[in-house]
């Protein structure tokens, strides 16, 4: 990586981030937006702060994974809205894992809400804002070549850890980690990555002692305003994370 990185063209807008080259090939520029989107970003809201917290939250959440063990994309955060990020091929599939019944399982299934599973449960989506976002098994992903059985497998043995690891993390800050979803790209060499971002955006989250929604369910269900939600996660993570600093 070369010492100063410095932001260069647009190459893509998404629903939360913005993406930019650098002046290194190996490393993309990743801007947080102060927007919230429902609905496949048919419902577009911009939310103050939101960009500064997640980036934050993401941010601590991808140093806590590194430090135990599972690699990402995060290399550095410069500034409240950027982050400094690997440049991997996207693999276009979400990657959810469940440990109680919520969303779309508990539509589909007619599942009791927050029923808790014996085993997670690992579900792909197919990434296609034009086919807003298919469910997706594995034989459907080998026959469409979105990734191999070797990936597949790597992917769900990643995320599987990841769980592990979130689900800790948000126990000692007071919170059942419900669902989440991940992405993973391929670096140059091969690796399945772990890469995006892990925020309330992306997680399920429910206060333990008072059963609210500490992610974007807020705002997709119109329960209150959004930053003050994630300001609480933030704080939370942040005392969880120095006290580990601390101790270890
Ligand atoms: P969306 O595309 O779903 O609207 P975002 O607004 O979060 O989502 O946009 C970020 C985009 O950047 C996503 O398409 C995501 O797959 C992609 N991305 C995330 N991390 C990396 C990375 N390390 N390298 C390349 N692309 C990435
Ligand atoms: P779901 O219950 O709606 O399928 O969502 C499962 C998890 O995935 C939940 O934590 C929210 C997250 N998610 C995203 O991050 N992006 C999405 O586009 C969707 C549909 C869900």
């Amino acid at each position: 990586m070369t010492a100063t990185i410095e932001k260069q063209e647009l190459l893509y807008t998404g629903k939360a981030k913005q993406m930019y080259a650098t002046n290194d090939p190996e490393v993309l520029w990743v801007e947080y937006l102060d927007q919230a989107t429902a609905l496949n970003g048919k419902r577009k809201v911009e939310i103050a702060q939101k960009g500064r917290l997640n980036n934050r939250i993401s941010t601590l959440i991808f140093k806590d994974l590194a430090a135990h063990g599972i690699e990402n994309h995060f290399i550095d955060q410069p500034s409240d809205y950027v982050q400094l990020v690997r440049k991997v091929t996207m693999i276009p599939l979400e990657t959810v894992v469940r440990n109680a019944a919520s969303g779309s399982f508990e539509r589909k299934f007619a599942a009791e809400h927050l029923t808790k599973f014996a085993e997670p449960v690992l579900e792909f989506f197919y990434k296609s804002d034009e086919l807003d976002d298919p469910f997706i098994n594995d034989s459907q992903v080998l026959a469409l070549k979105v990734a191999t059985a070797e990936t597949i497998a790597e992917m769900k043995r990643q995320a599987l850890l990841v769980n592990q690891r979130l689900t800790t993390i948000f126990a000692e800050m007071g919170i059942q980690l419900v669902d989440f979803k991940i992405e993973f790209g391929m670096t140059a060499a091969g690796q399945v990555l772990l890469a995006d971002e892990i925020s309330p955006d992306s997680c399920r989250l429910v206060d333990l002692k008072t059963g609210d929604s500490l992610d974007k369910d807020v705002f997709r269900k119109g329960l209150g305003d959004l930053a003050p939600v994630y300001q609480e996660v933030l704080t939370r993570l942040a005392t969880v994370e120095e006290d580990q600093h601390v101790s270890d």
